[in-house]
């Protein structure tokens, strides 16, 4: 019963330590999907409060990301038809989705006020990054 309470304090120091150290992470979090539903619920994050604290399936980058269970590098926000916008800060993105045993389970998203900062560097990072946190599943 306290391994959820747990997790979830790894999980916020995760994005704490990541906002932190990578000048160009603004806004770090993780979302999850919602039981057997077709959205994602937000977990864990650090920087500025969101109103998008579920996410259907398909819906913004996270959304196409759920179903997609690919990467997604947004340079530039404004380009992206299907984006929800989460503060007119923002100016870049990057979802890499969460797999345990294989199953995406949700993903970590990366807001930036920078334009155009994620490289392959960045995907394979995150991708080590969700390699880790999966072991907490
Ligand atoms: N921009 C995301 C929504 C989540 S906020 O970035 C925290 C999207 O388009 O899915």
């Amino acid at each position: 019963a306290n391994t959820h309470s747990s997790r979830d304090e790894k999980l916020k120091n995760i994005c704490q330590l990541l906002q932190d150290h990578i000048e160009y992470y603004n806004w770090v979090g993780f979302y999850f999907r919602n039981g057997d539903k077709e959205e994602l619920v937000l977990g864990p994050y650090v920087g500025a409060e969101t109103d998008h604290t579920v996410i259907p399936f398909g819906k913004g980058i996270c959304g196409q990301v759920a179903v997609s269970n690919q990467n997604f590098v947004v340079p530039d926000v404004k380009a992206q038809d299907n984006y929800i916008a989460c503060s007119l800060t923002v100016k870049s993105e990057i979802v890499v989705p969460l797999f345990v045993n294989g199953v995406n389970i949700g993903q970590i998203d990366i807001d930036s006020h920078v334009l155009d900062p994620f490289t392959a560097a960045d995907e394979r990072f995150l991708e080590f990054v969700n390699q880790e946190v999966a072991q907490l599943f």
